[in-house]
Protein backbone atom coordinates (compact mmCIF):
# COMPACT_ATOMS: atom_id res chain seq x y z
CA UNK A 1 0.00 0.00 0.00
CA UNK A 2 1.30 3.47 -0.88
CA UNK A 3 1.39 6.53 1.36
CA UNK A 4 2.69 10.03 0.67
CA UNK A 5 3.87 11.56 3.93
CA UNK A 6 7.15 13.05 2.80
CA UNK A 7 8.91 13.64 -0.50
CA UNK A 8 11.27 10.80 0.45
CA UNK A 9 8.32 8.37 0.21
CA UNK A 10 8.68 8.78 -3.55
CA UNK A 11 11.39 7.43 -5.78
CA UNK A 12 13.06 9.88 -8.13
CA UNK A 13 11.10 8.20 -10.93
CA UNK A 14 7.78 8.56 -9.06
CA UNK A 15 8.49 12.22 -8.37
CA UNK A 16 9.04 13.16 -12.00
CA UNK A 17 6.27 10.86 -13.24
CA UNK A 18 3.73 12.54 -10.94
CA UNK A 19 4.84 15.97 -12.18
CA UNK A 20 4.59 14.94 -15.84
CA UNK A 21 1.15 13.50 -15.22
CA UNK A 22 0.14 16.72 -13.45
CA UNK A 23 1.11 18.61 -16.59
CA UNK A 24 -1.08 16.26 -18.65
CA UNK A 25 -3.96 16.93 -16.26
CA UNK A 26 -3.35 20.65 -16.58
CA UNK A 27 -3.73 20.30 -20.36
CA UNK A 28 -7.00 18.37 -20.10
CA UNK A 29 -9.25 18.53 -17.06
CA UNK A 30 -11.33 15.62 -18.37
CA UNK A 31 -8.58 12.99 -18.18
CA UNK A 32 -9.36 9.83 -16.16
CA UNK A 33 -12.91 10.96 -15.36
CA UNK A 34 -13.87 7.54 -13.99
CA UNK A 35 -10.66 6.76 -12.15
CA UNK A 36 -12.15 7.18 -8.66
CA UNK A 37 -15.57 5.79 -9.55
CA UNK A 38 -17.21 4.29 -6.43
CA UNK A 39 -14.38 5.58 -4.24
CA UNK A 40 -14.62 8.06 -1.38
CA UNK A 41 -11.66 10.18 -0.35
CA UNK A 42 -11.70 11.63 3.16
CA UNK A 43 -10.14 15.06 3.71
CA UNK A 44 -9.44 15.57 7.39
CA UNK A 45 -8.32 18.96 8.69
CA UNK A 46 -6.86 19.77 12.09
CA UNK A 47 -5.80 23.18 10.74
CA UNK A 48 -7.26 25.74 8.35
CA UNK A 49 -6.88 25.34 4.60
CA UNK A 50 -8.06 26.97 1.39
CA UNK A 51 -5.89 25.57 -1.41
CA UNK A 52 -5.42 22.05 -0.09
CA UNK A 53 -9.13 21.71 0.67
CA UNK A 54 -10.33 23.12 -2.65
CA UNK A 55 -7.75 21.45 -4.84
CA UNK A 56 -8.19 17.96 -3.38
CA UNK A 57 -11.97 18.31 -3.48
CA UNK A 58 -12.07 19.33 -7.13
CA UNK A 59 -9.30 16.90 -8.12
CA UNK A 60 -11.05 13.89 -6.58
CA UNK A 61 -14.44 14.94 -7.97
CA UNK A 62 -13.08 15.43 -11.48
CA UNK A 63 -11.61 11.93 -11.26
CA UNK A 64 -15.13 10.67 -10.55
CA UNK A 65 -14.77 10.14 -6.80
CA UNK A 66 -16.73 11.22 -3.77
CA UNK A 67 -15.14 13.50 -1.20
CA UNK A 68 -15.91 13.93 2.47
CA UNK A 69 -14.28 17.00 3.99
CA UNK A 70 -14.08 16.93 7.78
CA UNK A 71 -12.75 19.14 10.55
CA UNK A 72 -11.07 17.22 13.36
CA UNK A 73 -13.13 19.04 15.98
CA UNK A 74 -16.34 17.71 14.38
CA UNK A 75 -15.10 14.20 15.13
CA UNK A 76 -14.55 12.26 18.32
CA UNK A 77 -10.86 12.71 17.49
CA UNK A 78 -11.28 16.26 18.78
CA UNK A 79 -12.57 14.82 22.08
CA UNK A 80 -9.71 12.43 22.61
CA UNK A 81 -10.51 9.33 20.52
CA UNK A 82 -7.20 7.83 19.50
CA UNK A 83 -5.68 8.34 16.08
CA UNK A 84 -5.47 4.54 15.72
CA UNK A 85 -9.19 4.00 16.35
CA UNK A 86 -10.05 6.92 14.10
CA UNK A 87 -7.90 5.49 11.31
CA UNK A 88 -9.40 2.04 11.74
CA UNK A 89 -12.94 3.42 11.45
CA UNK A 90 -12.05 5.59 8.45
CA UNK A 91 -10.63 2.53 6.72
CA UNK A 92 -13.97 0.73 7.00
CA UNK A 93 -15.75 3.39 4.91
CA UNK A 94 -13.16 5.33 2.94
CA UNK A 95 -10.71 4.38 0.21
CA UNK A 96 -8.00 6.93 1.06
CA UNK A 97 -7.43 9.77 3.46
CA UNK A 98 -5.75 13.13 3.00
CA UNK A 99 -4.91 14.61 6.38
CA UNK A 100 -3.68 18.03 7.47
CA UNK A 101 -2.41 17.48 10.96
CA UNK A 102 -0.75 19.21 13.87
CA UNK A 103 1.34 16.11 14.44
CA UNK A 104 3.48 14.46 11.79
CA UNK A 105 3.91 11.60 14.25
CA UNK A 106 0.14 10.95 14.21
CA UNK A 107 0.14 10.85 10.42
CA UNK A 108 3.01 8.34 10.56
CA UNK A 109 1.03 6.24 13.02
CA UNK A 110 -1.97 6.27 10.72
CA UNK A 111 0.11 5.27 7.69
CA UNK A 112 1.94 2.55 9.63
CA UNK A 113 -1.40 0.85 10.26
CA UNK A 114 -1.55 0.38 6.48
CA UNK A 115 -5.34 0.20 6.32
CA UNK A 116 -5.92 2.85 3.64
CA UNK A 117 -3.54 5.07 1.67
CA UNK A 118 -2.62 8.22 3.59
CA UNK A 119 -1.67 11.53 1.94
CA UNK A 120 -0.08 14.30 3.98
CA UNK A 121 -1.81 17.60 3.23
CA UNK A 122 0.65 19.44 5.56
CA UNK A 123 2.04 18.76 8.98
CA UNK A 124 4.39 20.86 11.05
CA UNK A 125 7.28 19.03 9.33
CA UNK A 126 6.36 18.37 5.71
CA UNK A 127 4.18 19.57 2.83
CA UNK A 128 4.95 17.19 -0.04
CA UNK A 129 1.92 18.06 -2.21
CA UNK A 130 3.03 21.71 -2.21
CA UNK A 131 6.50 20.74 -3.42
CA UNK A 132 5.09 18.63 -6.25
CA UNK A 133 3.03 21.63 -7.41
CA UNK A 134 6.08 23.89 -7.04
CA UNK A 135 8.24 21.67 -9.21
CA UNK A 136 5.43 21.29 -11.73
CA UNK A 137 5.32 25.10 -11.90
CA UNK A 138 9.09 25.28 -12.38
CA UNK A 139 8.82 22.84 -15.26
CA UNK A 140 5.90 24.79 -16.74
CA UNK A 141 8.10 27.89 -16.78
CA UNK A 142 10.95 26.16 -18.56
CA UNK A 143 13.25 25.15 -15.68
CA UNK A 144 15.06 21.90 -16.40
CA UNK A 145 13.99 20.08 -13.23
CA UNK A 146 15.77 16.89 -14.31
CA UNK A 147 19.10 18.68 -14.56
CA UNK A 148 18.47 20.97 -11.59
CA UNK A 149 20.74 23.63 -13.03
CA UNK A 150 19.14 26.39 -11.00
CA UNK A 151 19.47 27.87 -7.53
CA UNK A 152 16.50 28.06 -5.16
CA UNK A 153 16.87 30.61 -2.36
CA UNK A 154 14.31 30.22 0.40
CA UNK A 155 13.87 33.25 2.65
CA UNK A 156 12.05 32.44 5.88
CA UNK A 157 11.63 29.69 8.42
CA UNK A 158 13.00 26.21 7.80
CA UNK A 159 9.82 24.30 8.51
CA UNK A 160 7.25 22.29 6.53
CA UNK A 161 7.31 24.04 3.12
CA UNK A 162 11.08 24.48 3.13
CA UNK A 163 11.70 20.91 4.32
CA UNK A 164 9.77 19.36 1.44
CA UNK A 165 11.21 21.77 -1.11
CA UNK A 166 14.74 20.99 0.06
CA UNK A 167 14.04 17.24 0.02
CA UNK A 168 13.14 17.50 -3.67
CA UNK A 169 16.64 18.72 -4.45
CA UNK A 170 17.75 15.13 -3.77
CA UNK A 171 15.91 14.28 -7.01
CA UNK A 172 16.57 17.44 -9.05
CA UNK A 173 20.10 18.20 -7.89
CA UNK A 174 19.29 21.91 -7.71
CA UNK A 175 21.21 24.09 -5.27
CA UNK A 176 19.17 25.06 -2.21
CA UNK A 177 19.87 27.99 0.07
CA UNK A 178 18.04 29.28 3.09
CA UNK A 179 18.18 32.65 4.82
CA UNK A 180 16.61 32.67 8.25
CA UNK A 181 17.08 34.24 11.67
CA UNK A 182 19.19 32.36 14.20
CA UNK A 183 17.22 29.43 15.62
CA UNK A 184 14.66 29.35 12.77
CA UNK A 185 16.77 27.69 10.08
CA UNK A 186 17.09 24.16 8.84
CA UNK A 187 16.45 21.46 11.46
CA UNK A 188 19.23 18.99 12.29
CA UNK A 189 17.04 16.09 11.04
CA UNK A 190 16.55 17.65 7.61
CA UNK A 191 20.21 18.64 7.41
CA UNK A 192 21.20 15.03 8.19
CA UNK A 193 18.69 13.62 5.74
CA UNK A 194 20.00 15.89 2.99
CA UNK A 195 23.64 15.22 3.73
CA UNK A 196 23.00 11.44 3.71
CA UNK A 197 21.62 12.07 0.23
CA UNK A 198 24.58 14.21 -0.83
CA UNK A 199 22.73 17.53 -0.79
CA UNK A 200 24.23 20.46 1.06
CA UNK A 201 21.95 23.34 1.88
CA UNK A 202 23.76 26.66 2.05
CA UNK A 203 22.62 28.48 5.15
CA UNK A 204 22.68 32.26 5.52
CA UNK A 205 21.64 34.88 8.01
CA UNK A 206 21.53 37.71 5.46
CA UNK A 207 18.77 37.34 2.86
CA UNK A 208 20.86 39.24 0.28
CA UNK A 209 23.64 36.64 0.57
CA UNK A 210 21.20 33.78 -0.01
CA UNK A 211 19.51 35.50 -2.95
CA UNK A 212 22.75 36.46 -4.75
CA UNK A 213 22.54 35.05 -8.29
CA UNK A 214 19.56 32.83 -7.38
CA UNK A 215 17.04 31.83 -10.03
CA UNK A 216 14.08 31.08 -7.78
CA UNK A 217 13.29 33.08 -4.66
CA UNK A 218 10.79 31.31 -2.42
CA UNK A 219 9.08 32.49 0.73
CA UNK A 220 6.44 31.41 3.23
CA UNK A 221 4.61 33.09 6.11
CA UNK A 222 6.50 34.25 9.20
CA UNK A 223 3.86 32.75 11.48
CA UNK A 224 2.78 29.23 10.60
CA UNK A 225 -0.44 27.63 11.77
CA UNK A 226 -0.07 26.65 15.41
CA UNK A 227 2.41 29.47 16.13
CA UNK A 228 -0.20 32.19 16.66
CA UNK A 229 0.96 32.88 20.20
CA UNK A 230 4.34 33.96 18.85
CA UNK A 231 2.98 36.55 16.39
CA UNK A 232 4.50 39.60 18.04
CA UNK A 233 7.92 38.07 18.58
CA UNK A 234 8.06 36.55 15.09
CA UNK A 235 7.06 39.77 13.35
CA UNK A 236 10.03 41.43 15.01
CA UNK A 237 12.55 38.64 14.44
CA UNK A 238 11.58 38.08 10.81
CA UNK A 239 11.27 41.74 9.81
CA UNK A 240 14.59 41.70 7.85
CA UNK A 241 13.34 38.66 5.89
CA UNK A 242 10.91 40.38 3.54
CA UNK A 243 11.08 39.83 -0.22
CA UNK A 244 11.13 43.33 -1.64
CA UNK A 245 12.52 44.84 -4.81
CA UNK A 246 15.83 45.80 -3.15
CA UNK A 247 16.42 42.21 -2.16
CA UNK A 248 15.52 40.92 -5.61
CA UNK A 249 18.13 43.23 -7.17
CA UNK A 250 20.72 40.68 -5.90
CA UNK A 251 19.08 37.75 -7.71
CA UNK A 252 19.75 36.45 -11.21
CA UNK A 253 18.14 38.95 -13.62
CA UNK A 254 15.78 36.23 -14.94
CA UNK A 255 14.63 35.14 -11.46
CA UNK A 256 11.08 34.25 -10.47
CA UNK A 257 9.43 34.54 -7.06
CA UNK A 258 7.37 31.73 -5.58
CA UNK A 259 5.09 31.57 -2.54
CA UNK A 260 3.03 28.64 -1.28
CA UNK A 261 0.31 31.05 -0.04
CA UNK A 262 -1.45 32.34 2.00
CA UNK A 263 0.57 35.55 1.59
CA UNK A 264 0.85 38.32 4.13
CA UNK A 265 1.64 41.39 2.07
CA UNK A 266 3.91 43.74 3.97
CA UNK A 267 5.40 40.89 5.99
CA UNK A 268 7.30 38.13 4.12
CA UNK A 269 6.58 39.73 0.73
CA UNK A 270 5.71 43.26 -0.37
CA UNK A 271 2.48 43.96 -2.23
CA UNK A 272 4.53 45.15 -5.22
CA UNK A 273 6.54 41.93 -5.45
CA UNK A 274 3.42 39.86 -4.94
CA UNK A 275 1.72 41.71 -7.80
CA UNK A 276 4.70 41.41 -10.12
CA UNK A 277 5.08 37.64 -9.67
CA UNK A 278 1.42 36.72 -9.14
CA UNK A 279 1.37 34.78 -12.40
CA UNK A 280 3.82 32.23 -11.00
CA UNK A 281 2.40 32.25 -7.50
CA UNK A 282 -1.20 31.63 -8.56
CA UNK A 283 -0.06 29.00 -11.06
CA UNK A 284 1.55 27.24 -8.09
CA UNK A 285 -1.83 27.31 -6.37
CA UNK A 286 -3.63 26.06 -9.49
CA UNK A 287 -1.11 23.30 -10.02
CA UNK A 288 -1.96 21.85 -6.62
CA UNK A 289 -5.16 20.56 -8.20
CA UNK A 290 -3.56 19.11 -11.34
CA UNK A 291 -0.67 17.43 -9.59
CA UNK A 292 -2.88 16.04 -6.82
CA UNK A 293 -4.91 14.22 -9.46
CA UNK A 294 -1.62 12.53 -10.31
CA UNK A 295 -0.95 11.90 -6.60
CA UNK A 296 -4.34 10.17 -6.34
CA UNK A 297 -3.45 8.04 -9.37
CA UNK A 298 -0.07 7.22 -7.83
CA UNK A 299 -1.51 6.36 -4.42
CA UNK A 300 -3.86 3.85 -6.06
CA UNK A 301 -0.93 2.41 -8.04
CA UNK A 302 -2.08 3.55 -11.48
CA UNK A 303 1.13 5.56 -12.03
N1 LIG B 1 -0.40 26.29 0.36
C1 LIG B 1 -1.37 25.70 1.08
O1 LIG B 1 -1.26 24.55 1.52
O2 LIG B 1 -2.50 26.45 1.23
P1 LIG B 1 -3.70 26.15 2.25
O3 LIG B 1 -3.16 26.28 3.63
O4 LIG B 1 -4.73 27.18 1.93
O5 LIG B 1 -4.21 24.75 2.00
N1 LIG C 1 4.29 27.18 6.90
C1 LIG C 1 2.89 27.45 6.67
C2 LIG C 1 2.45 26.87 5.36
C3 LIG C 1 1.04 27.16 4.96
C4 LIG C 1 0.66 26.49 3.69
C5 LIG C 1 2.08 26.87 7.82
O1 LIG C 1 2.41 25.77 8.29
O2 LIG C 1 1.12 27.52 8.25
Amino acid sequence: MRHLLEISDLTREDFFRIIDRGIEHRGNRSLAQKFLDQKTIALLFEKASTRTRLSFTVAAQELGGNVLSLEADMLQLGRGESIEDTAEVFSRYMHAIMIRSRSHENVRTMAAMNRIPVINGLTELHHPCQTLADYMTLKQYGYDILKGNFIIAFVGEGNNVFNSLAAASVFSGSEVRIASPEGYGISPEIRDFLSRNHVTVKEFKEPSDAVRGANVIYTDVWVSMGQEEEVKERKKIFSPYCIDENLLAHADPQHIVMHCLPAHRGEEITATVMEKYSRYIFDQAENRMHVQKAVLEWIFEAL
